[in-house]
């Protein structure tokens, strides 16, 4: 008895066609060839303007299925098959014949097409495909992250944008595993969230590199974690002050259980982000500077992702934030901010008047001084940077002013950053400007609406300026900005295309920092498009395997920038994450590779014709 695989064992049709599905559309068919032939052959092969395809016979069976393998497309035809199992002659993955399933997780399944057989002849189905494409994919996206396989996640990540799932979808299904399968957030969620926030500043087709890194990068967060465990709300439903007050105590004395149970009855009891943001800002900031300003980057990025995929994710996404926030080491810990000057009782001094500061103001938040006082913060005397941010405070500063003024102030540290400093040095530059973007987004969120108790947060502000004011030394000698004290750019192209391949390629070498910089302060001076500028930061970053860091300092770049936007202070910006990503750029582009390969497949190219021909 023949048994002809990819056709369903008991539909209508076949119980009244013998098997054979003789109504369908002739076009999606093509002949294979005789059944005799297929059996004096084995197999096979089916060419035309549809992907080849591969028909085998084995043992009174007739399978057709995608000639392309589908771990780096190369052909099947030139396989094994023994006891129904199909084996890729070229990195050897095994598939079961009969449903295309791979046993070797790495290579993915392989599609099969339905077969007919009319009068003797073979005729497979042409056009492979999924009845539910965006299930189909949801599903492989799920595999691939719980595998954490490269080229699954990728072409899964594909498949979904093809079939039209929107990108904050197939963010939320990545960022939903992450959380459930990690005991604490991590770089993974922080590098997808970085990444989403930054689609709408791609070129469309990247969009899906962007999504494969983040999703990746999840998945690779995961390996050797513990899973997370739930913790559940508190059962009564206090004010929102009080649970401020002992979110802050369990931060202060490290009892993570019931600093996440305050928090999520928090959220049970329906607080806004905004007071949500104000009481973990208190909380965080109960230590300075913690964790080199990773553990309040990360609160700041679960609240940005749940702005991506929904706040009904609350309770599964914030508290993941805590782990760290009541593990972190704070800054008061270490000595340079003790010896010799001690810049955690001058915060803590400052922190104490700032009640009346803000009460001074008598809320008159119309001060726009900003890129004033990020001057005054580049300072070299800390009571005096902490002065300059209290009378920014009387004269009718918001806490986010101050945010915005920090950021500014530290960017413009990085595009100082001397070439004559360790390498490594990037990093203690990078980490002030990261977390006083996330300072400054924390109190936007927080608002003005209840100033006289949301004023802890700005210990976060006070906080930074330290470590800006301890990160002065990377600045001497300061490297130049270009195009600025009489310095001509004039030995650049002017043209914005030939600007862009310029900075490309600048990115393709090591150690051209000063040349990347230059470009972007030409492009933007000659007046050309700065979101074209970023899209090509953007691609130059995607393109590498990045490291994390990468991917904070263009989003909070590109966020600032947004804030700035087209003045001194925003090229300036625009100039320190250029000259961060140059100095850390190229890599292997390993990823990259991964990326296009799943791409390809995905398309029906085959990869083996295109090697050969390239
Ligand atoms: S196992 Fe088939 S191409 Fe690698």
């Amino acid at each position: 008895m023949l048994t002809l695989i990819g056709v369903p064992a008991a539909t209508p049709k076949e119980s009244a066609m013998g098997g054979m599905l003789m109504d369908a559309p002739i076009k999606e068919f093509a002949l294979a060839g005789s059944l005799e032939e297929l059996k004096a052959k084995g197999r096979l092969l089916v060419h035309g303007s549809h992907r080849p395809i591969l028909v085998i016979y084995d043992r009174g069976r007739v399978v057709a299925l995608d000639n392309r393998c589908p771990h780096m497309g190369f052909p099947l035809e030139r396989g094994s098959v023994e006891d129904g199992i199909l084996t890729c002659h070229w990195h050897h993955a095994r598939f079961d014949l009969e449903s295309g399933c791979t046993f070797d997780l790495w290579a993915d399944d392989v599609p099969i097409c339905p077969v007919e057989l009319r009068n003797g002849d073979v005729w497979v189905k042409t056009t492979v495909g999924h009845a539910d494409p965006a299930a189909h994919w949801h599903q492989r996206l799920a595999d691939g992250l719980a595998h954490d396989i490269g080229l699954v996640i990728a072409k899964a990540v594909h498949g979904q944008l093809a079939a039209d799932v929107p990108p904050a979808a197939i963010v939320r299904q990545v960022a939903l595993f992450g959380a459930q399968n990690r005991d604490g957030w991590g770089v993974g969620l922080t590098i997808l969230t970085a990444l989403a926030n930054l689609l709408p500043a791609l070129w469309e087709e990247e969009a899906y590199l962007a999504l494969f890194h983040g999703a990746r990068r999840v998945a690779a967060d995961r390996d050797g974690q513990a899973p997370r465990r739930e913790r559940v709300p508190l059962g009564s439903r206090r004010e929102s002050a009080a649970l401020k007050r002992w979110l802050q105590h369990w931060t202060k004395v490290r009892h993570r259980e019931a600093a996440e149970r305050t928090l999520l009855t928090a959220i049970a009891a329906g607080l806004s982000p905004g007071v949500l943001a104000d009481a973990l800002l208190a909380a965080e900031t109960e230590r300075a500077f913690a964790d080199a300003g990773h553990s309040l980057d990360f609160i700041n990025k679960a609240f940005e992702c749940l702005d991506l995929i929904g706040w009904e994710y609350a309770p599964t996404l914030l508290p993941t934030v805590v782990g760290q926030m009541v593990a972190a080491r704070g800054a008061e810990e270490s000595t340079p901010w003790r010896h010799p000057v001690d810049l955690v009782a001058l915060c803590d001094k400052a922190t104490r008047e700032l009640p009346e500061l803000f009460a001074t103001s008598n809320g008159a938040h119309d001060w726009s001084d900003h890129a004033a006082l990020a001057r005054e913060l580049l300072g070299d005397d800390p009571a005096r940077i902490v002065d300059a941010l209290k009378a920014a405070i009387r004269a009718g500063a918001a806490p986010a002013d101050l945010g915005r003024s920090l950021a500014y102030a530290a960017a413009f540290r990085v595009a100082r950053f001397g070439n004559a400093n360790e390498h490594a040095d990037w990093e203690t530059t990078h980490h002030v400007f990261t977390y006083a973007n996330a300072v400054h987004q924390m109190l936007t969120r927080v608002g003005t609406a209840k100033l006289d108790s949301y004023v802890m947060g700005v210990r976060g502000v006070l906080h930074g300026a330290m470590a800006l004011y301890l990160a002065r030394y990377l600045n001497v000698p300061p490297a130049r900005i270009p195009g600025e004290g009489g310095e001509q750019l004039d030995d650049l192209p002017a043209d914005a295309a030939m600007i862009r391949a310029a900075l490309l390629d600048a990115f393709d070498r090591q150690r051209q920092v000063d040349l990347a910089a230059r470009l972007v302060a030409r492009h933007l001076a000659l007046g050309h498009s700065p979101h074209a500028v970023i899209a090509t930061l953007a691609f130059a970053l995607l393109r590498e395997d990045a490291g994390f860091h990468a991917y904070q300092m263009l989003e909070a770049g590109v966020r600032q920038f947004t804030v700035w936007g087209n003045t001194d202070a925003g090229r300036h910006i625009l100039i320190a994450v250029a000259r961060y990503l140059a100095a850390h750029s190229p890599t292997e582009r390993a990823a990259l590779q991964t990326a296009d390969i799943a791409q390809r497949l995905m398309r029906g190219g085959e990869l083996h014709h295109e090697a050969a021909a390239s």
